[in-house]
């Protein structure tokens, strides 16, 4: 097979959701469907403690704690599926943003009986930034939930984006008869057993008991308004992330997981040409090309290994073949690559466009670096620095531990694990994050790679905006509007909350506030 043959086969993609709405158990049956799992084994009981048999869920058992965004891949029909899963921890991290800027596509998950939530709604912000296209998976169809039409208008309404719904609903709860399968033009019967009923559109007439339902002929009379008022499907539309493709069912029955994985999987885009500093780079060219979007210390607590995640962007990557640096221009051999499935981390021997794999990092790396094969030199695309939300001082206990505490800072600092900014004219170090998490990865990391234990107090949710230098006026901060730098030096100022930026913009209207973090 060539190089273009492989590539096209790709499907890498993300699930994204909020807690709790079904994020695992979905994972879970694509991986049944991937035969990468035997059985579906008892879900994950947040209540109960149980954890699920699936292997990469024993990881986290182990750790304790999600830090590690772990890639399933398995072969599915004639695509070889690539799928990145994003902490499900309550909490998340810059992670988890940045796993996004390595797939194709995503998949949404949202609870019929919620509509979106906070972290989804986040989440896709990120989504629609990159343009990545989002298909909706809408779970829980088993309970009672919202009424269809009301979720689809949320979905419109709240993240600005077309649906349309690739299967509709007949019923939910009690009631739930199965969806109408739109694209394939068949009824998809819920049976309550594991396997799904297909009835082609042309036999309905021979399921009386089914159409002459009144659950039925209600949903029937829904999708004809849909029919008829909604938007159409539009690919292209899809492709841009202008339009989602809407699915209904349940993760956990389980029902329409499968007749969804089919037609996204279909639908879902190859890996992409990419932009770097030297123009657009095609994933079937020949000369191997990717970047790194992860550094993930300490993954086998027996070995103090780093290693570096690179998602794969053109060309054949060969287990020992040498790459260059781009940042740097130096090369060196890739001898220890592996590959991420559940939990066993196999070695990789080759791998294309889409794949992910990861690489032994002796302390060289840095996230956003580009690595190429041959006479090429170019870097992808900066990734994204996400708005750090939560803020900290950060103390060494052990004022003796000075320098392993500055060195520590500033690896993980490059690791991209936090963001760091200083006191205006003080030493006062103060750390931003995304989340809670990332606090307790720090504390953990500090301790165990540098030996080095760390107060931390919080300073609470802020809101940072750089000020132009000159513009500068100590006095007109304090604890609550707080001025500090940036790691480049660039002043900046950490308002208490959205009161206090806008009293502060009233007051001082010459002052320019940048926000370096906007999301268009
Ligand atoms: P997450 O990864 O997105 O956080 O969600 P997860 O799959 O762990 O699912 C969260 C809960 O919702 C689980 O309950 C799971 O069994 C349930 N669930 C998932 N899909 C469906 C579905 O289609 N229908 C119904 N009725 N439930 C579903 P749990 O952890 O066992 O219990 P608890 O957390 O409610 O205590």
């Amino acid at each position: 097979m060539t190089i273009r043959d492989e590539m096209k086969k790709r499907r890498t993609f993300a699930i994204i959701s909020h807690p709790d709405a079904g994020k695992t158990t979905i994972t879970e049956k694509m991986l049944l469907f991937g035969n990468l799992i035997r059985s579906a084994g008892t879900v994950k009981g947040k209540k109960s403690g149980k954890f699920a048999t699936s292997d990469w869920m024993e990881i986290e058992k182990q750790r304790g704690i999600s830090v590690t965004s772990s890639v399933m891949n398995f072969p599915y029909k004639d695509y070889q599926v690539n799928i990145l899963d994003t902490p499900g921890h309550e909490d998340f991290s810059e992670d988890t943003y940045r796993t996004l800027t390595a797939v194709d596509s995503v998949v949404m998950v949202i609870d019929a009986t919620k509509g979106i939530e906070a972290q989804t709604l986040k989440l896709f912000k990120v989504c629609k930034m990159r343009g990545i296209p989002i298909f909706t998976f809408i779970n829980k169809m088993d309970r009672e939930g919202r009424e269809p039409l009301e979720l689809m208008e949320e979905i419109e309404s709240t993240l600005n984006i077309e649906t349309y719904p690739m299967t509709w609903p007949a019923g939910m709860g009690k009631r739930f008869l199965g969806v109408f399968d739109r694209h394939n033009e068949q009824f998809v019967q819920y049976t309550g057993n594991e396997e799904e009923m297909y009835i082609p559109y042309d036999e309905l007439e021979n399921h009386k008991e089914l159409t002459e339902d009144a659950t039925y002929q209600e949903a029937e009379g829904e999708m004809l308004l849909v029919d008829e008022a909604g938007d159409g499907f539009d690919l292209e539309k899809v492709m841009k992330g202008d339009q989602t493709p809407v699915f209904f069912g349940s993760a956990l029955a389980p029902f329409g997981v499968e007749t969804f994985f089919n037609t996204f999987i279909d639908f879902a885009p190859e890996p992409a040409p990419r932009r770097s500093t030297e123009g657009i780079v095609s994933p079937d060219q020949e000369e191997f090309s990717g970047f790194i979007f992860k550094i993930q210390a300490n993954m086998n607590p027996q070995h103090r290994d780093r290693i570096a995640f690179v998602r794969i962007c053109s060309g054949k990557f060969e287990r020992g073949m040498n790459v260059t640096l781009s940042r740097t221009g130096k090369t060196f051999k890739l001898a220890q690559s592996q590959q991420f499935v559940a939990s066993s981390r196999g070695t990789v021997e080759e791998g294309y466009a889409g794949d992910i794999i990861g690489i032994y990092d002796p302390n060289i790396y840095r996230i956003g670096d580009t690595i190429v094969t041959g006479k090429q030199n170019f870097e992808y695309d900066e990734l994204p620095q996400f708005p750090p939300e939560l803020f900290k001082k950060v103390t060494a206990k052990n004022v003796m531990k000075s320098k392993q505490f500055k060195k520590g800072l500033e690896q993980l600092v490059q690791e991209g694990a936090i963001q760091l900014f200083k006191r205006y004219r003080f030493e006062d170090y103060i750390i931003g994050a995304v989340g809670e998490l990332q606090y307790e990865v720090f504390e953990y990391r500090m301790k165990n790679e540098y030996n080095v234990e760390v107060e931390l107090t919080s300073m609470g949710e802020r809101i940072p905006r750089w000020i132009p230098e000159e513009q500068v006026d100590e006095s007109m901060f304090d604890e609550r509007n707080m001025l500090a730098v940036d790691r480049e030096g660039l002043p900046l100022v950490l308002f208490k909350n959205d009161f206090s930026l806008r009293w502060f913009k009233d007051k001082h209207e010459d002052i320019e506030l940048i926000d370096l973090f906007e999301v268009n």
